[in-house]
């Protein structure tokens, strides 16, 4: 295994997803979290960080002791904070470097095999190493740079070294190379982290940690929780007990479909339905944190009164992914609520439930290819995000049971000329809007005063920022078309041209 120590820096994930693809189990730690040196901890990498190595609270771990123990690769400011601690001098670069730059290499060492001698690099960096420690040795420089990459030439028991740059992103063209040459060559990791070792690792772990005991989880028809279930159901058969809940704002036919495939998977899951519930909650309700709330509490009452009909249960399944779990490194404080989400809330303190999350350690696109290991068809596995509030969220202003089948029916129509189209799996998310306006049209000779539609589409990585996509005007053409031929009650459509910041993905 690798740890990352996180000093804060917004490409960390990136770093773990790297060294992922490159098939070695990684975690990332906040930089001051303490950690044990196990004899499966194979090296450390240190991430970049928004601070300078010459601020006087500047973050900061003991890099010669973990040399001690392991190789050490810095990245940016675990590059500078290398070079500083080991007597060498960073300081404020007269030239700002961002973005592409070429990496000549000097010195060949292993960190290089098979990279071009000039490659493409990425910076992102205000101070520059001036110097390096004595007995370092400089690998490569740039144009504007002295110092792009250095190793620690047996000054240290184990080597460490260095990157000004961001081997780590997309743009540094042989990047993911020189990553796999310090996990492989450098560190002598194994690349045995597949989707198969994970699935028999995993199902193994959960027969021990569980045993005969009973899980209950609320099942959401989404990636996250059923390829959670379904490993939890290959450890304990029924023992595991799903719950899937229609709140009344979920896509059309989708409780029937999502049950179905449950059924298919061998899944015990029962399917609740409590529209009714949902929809009294939320009548007279238009602000969309009360929306929020009103569903959130509702699914926590119906998911507790379910689970409590059930006897002998101990665990409450998740299907927590990686992402909501890392601790970042808070340098510039917590970060502030967009938007509330939910989650199941007081069950597991008042039914006394442990948690089990098989997933805590993945991210989304392994969640994937579990998910296809284990046999999960793919159109369950390549679905587009859906929020837990479902529609409810995308009906600006008060929801009813009529404007949810008016836009359950404009969204159908959208999805099923996305997938004809191919490019449903082009984008990352998408879903039509109900506006709170109704306007004049002319349907035959008819005037028409009817609601109107946004179509929403984006692409994105990790919903955290997102663009809005950029779809043929014919294909939009057709959608429009579809949808107020055929959706009674819709007889306008438009095309949400935001992207996130400032917008956000959906509308409420
Ligand atoms: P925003 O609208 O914040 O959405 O840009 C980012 C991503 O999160 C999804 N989303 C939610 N998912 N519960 C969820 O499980 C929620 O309450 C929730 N709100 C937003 C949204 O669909 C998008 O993928």
């Amino acid at each position: 295994k690798i740890l990352i120590l996180d000093f804060g820096s917004q490409y960390t994930q990136l770093i773990a997803r790297v060294v992922r693809e490159a098939n070695v189990f990684c975690e990332i730690i906040p930089y001051n979290k303490t950690f044990e040196f196990d004899a499966n901890l194979k090296g450390i990498i240190l991430s970049g960080s928004p601070c300078s190595v010459n601020e006087p609270d500047a973050p900061n771990v003991d890099i010669a002791t973990i040399a001690d123990k392991v190789p050490v690769l810095g990245i940016c400011y675990g590059a500078q904070l290398t070079a500083k601690l080991f007597g060498g001098t960073v300081a404020k670069s007269n030239k700002r470097e961002y973005g592409r730059a070429f990496l000549n290499i000097i010195n060949q060492h292993i960190l290089f095999d098979g990279i071009n001698k000039s490659t493409q690099v990425w910076m992102s960096h205000s101070d520059t190493i001036k110097m390096l420690p004595d007995g370092f040795v400089l690998l490569g420089d740039t144009e504007n740079i002295p110092v792009a990459a250095f190793e620690s030439n047996n000054t240290t028991k184990n080597p460490v070294v260095g990157l000004q740059f961001h081997p780590e992103v997309y743009h540094s063209t042989e990047g993911k190379k020189i990553i796999d040459n310090f996990l492989v060559k450098i560190c002598g990791c194994k690349k045995d982290w597949t989707a198969a070792h994970f699935i028999s690792e995993t199902v193994a772990a959960l027969k021990i940690q569980l045993g005969d005991s009973k899980v209950v989880m609320g099942l959401s028809g989404g990636v996250d929780s059923t390829v959670a279930a379904t490993l939890l159901h290959k450890a304990i058969g029924s023992n595991l007990y799903g719950i899937f809940v229609n709140n009344g704002v979920l896509r059309k036919n989708e409780f029937e479909e999502v049950l179905e495939i449950y059924k298919k998977l061998g899944l015990n899951v029962k399917g609740v339905d409590a529209s009714e519930l949902f929809y009294n909650r939320l009548a007279g309700k238009t602000d969309p944190e009360e929306k929020r709330k009103a569903i959130g509490t509702s699914f926590i009452d119906v998911f507790d009164e379910e689970a409590t009909k059930l006897t002998g249960i101990s665990y409450l399944g998740q299907g927590t992914i990686y992402p909501d779990v890392i601790e970042s490194a808070a340098v510039h404080g917590p970060a502030v609520t967009i938007k509330s989400h939910h989650n199941v809330g007081g069950l597991p303190e008042k039914m006394k439930l442990k948690i089990v999350e098989p997933l805590r350690s993945l991210f989304k696109d392994e969640v994937r290819k579990i998910g296809a290991e284990l046999g999960i068809p793919a159109s369950m596995l390549g679905r587009h995000p859906f929020p837990g509030p479902g529609l409810a969220i995308r009906i600006l202003g008060e929801v009813t049971p009529e404007k949810v089948q008016l836009l359950q029916d404009a969204d159908a129509v959208y999805s099923d000329l996305l997938k004809k189209h191919q490019l449903y799996d082009k984008v990352w998310q998408a879903g039509t809007i109900l506006l709170p306006v109704k306007s004049v049209g002319v349907m035959g000779d008819e005037r028409t005063y009817e609601f109107t539609v946004a179509l929403r589409a984006v692409t994105s990585v990790d919903g955290m920022t997102a663009d809005w996509a950029h779809l043929p005007y014919e294909f939009l053409a057709e959608v429009s078309n579809e949808i107020i031929n055929n959706v009674k009650g819709i007889n306008r459509v438009v095309y949400d041209i935001s992207s996130k910041p400032p917008a956000t993905i959906e509308w409420e």
